[in-house]
């Protein structure tokens, strides 16, 4: 790993102030508050929680969440899996698809290098061709090349399709069969079900998630019976994310949590009617921004969409107590415009620093080489770490 500039490094220590702009930068306070509410819900409910590391792809905070009780990560990418066991994570789950032969190879090979740190690589799948692929790709990491070879085994899990309409199989019969072919390869380990229901987590009111987790519910106990009949145990159902973890939580159906976005809490998610049993998780991802030119009606930042995503909304402008109401609008790559919200008629002077909640965290960490975390607040804290976003760009 390349040393931190000199310039980022002579960052800790100093006021929030001196962080140029535009930058990403992590309220620590708030992050660990929204890790300890949600290792709290975890063990009130007795449910393994596996934080998804796509939210924010570094070592340092995967290390964070399993000192905090995460069982490990999930990642949804071969190379964020080759990111995390290259810095010490070994317990990670693939949530996803993974069917080219040469990433299968990269997984297989995961398996071997965990294997001695009593680690456990974990993936899923929802076709007959995936299952007989990544048999293929584990016995070869079995028994080719290199000696010190283990007999490894992959914890698979079949995706249901509960709803999201992305992958997995349909619940019932076709997850069974997916369930007797794993069973048929000794370097394969029927691990459960992933029901994960991604369109749940955005649905604006509290029925409406609950109906669509219902759903989900009731496809998973479908499914759980069927291969039930068949003799095979389902050890496991993983799923969820920030928006309907309480709904799965209480079903009494899944075991594992797999939420990610609730360390940062994006503006997209504070959108959601708050179920009444979910932690009350805080923002505490910020894009901090200048104000570099003022008109009569509006003024600009430095911070565009080369700074936060926009694919769930734009940012929004963080007010402290209440007191900067502004609008963020799109100007571009390396623009934002501002103008007074509704009922506000103040502006921004030249040169004023402001912080943007972006309207998705994921795709807007993935923009960033770095985090500056700071604690003791946004207006007079001091910047405490530089978190780096190891898995930038690992998309393969
Ligand atoms: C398979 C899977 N699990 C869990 C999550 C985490 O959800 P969230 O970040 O909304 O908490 C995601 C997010 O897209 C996902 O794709």
């Amino acid at each position: 790993m390349s040393p931190l500039s000199a310039s980022l490094s002579a960052l800790i220590g100093q006021p929030v102030q001196n962080i140029d702009t535009p930058a990403l930068v992590v309220d620590l306070d708030a992050m660990n508050r929204n890790l300890g509410r949600m290792a709290e819900f975890a063990k009130k409910h007795g449910l393994r929680w596996r934080p998804h590391a796509k939210l924010h792809k570094s070592v340092q905070l995967a290390k964070l969440q399993i000192a905090a009780g995460a069982v490990g990560i999930c990642v949804q990418k071969t190379a964020e899996a080759e990111i995390m066991v290259a810095g010490g994570i070994n317990n990670i789950y693939i949530s996803n698809q993974v069917i080219a032969p040469g990433k299968l190879a990269r997984v297989a090979a995961l398996t071997q290098a965990v294997a001695p740190l009593s680690g456990q690589i974990a993936i899923a799948v929802d076709s007959i061709e995936g299952v007989s692929r990544l048999a293929q790709a584990m016995t070869e990491a079995r028994t080719g090349g290199a000696r010190n070879k283990t007999a490894t085994v992959i914890d698979v899990f079949v995706e249901i399709d509960v709803g999201q309409g992305r992958c997995g199989v349909a619940p019932g019969e076709e997850a069974v069969a997916l369930a007797l072919e794993i069973r048929k390869h000794p370097a394969l380990r029927f691990a459960g079900l992933q029901a994960y229901h991604g369109k749940a987590q955005h649905l604006r009111g509290v029925q409406e998630r609950d109906e669509a987790i219902a759903e989900a519910v009731d496809a998973v106990l479908l499914t759980r019976h069927l291969m039930e009949a068949q003799g095979i145990k389902v050890a496991l159902v993983t799923g969820t994310g920030t928006g309907t973890l309480v709904l799965e939580a209480a079903s009494g159906v899944y075991g594992e949590l797999q939420a990610g976005s609730f360390m940062f809490m994006d503006a997209d998610y504070a959108q959601n009617e708050r179920h009444p049993a979910q932690p009350k998780f805080e923002h505490a991802l910020f894009v901090k921004t200048q104000v570099i030119s003022t008109h009569a009606d509006h003024a600009v930042c430095d911070a565009g969409h080369k700074s936060h995503a926009i694919d769930s909304g734009l940012p929004l402008v963080y007010a402290f107590d209440n007191q900067s109401v502004l609008d963020y609008f799109n100007g571009g790559d390396e623009h934002g415009i501002l103008r007074p919200a509704a009922g506000s008629t103040r502006l921004p002077k030249l040169g004023d620093l402001l912080w943007l909640i972006p309207g998705h965290c994921d795709p807007t960490v993935n923009l960033h080489n770095v985090m500056i975390g700071v604690t003791d607040g946004l207006r007079h804290g001091t910047v405490q770490s530089i978190i780096r976003v190891d898995g930038r760009g690992a998309m393969t």
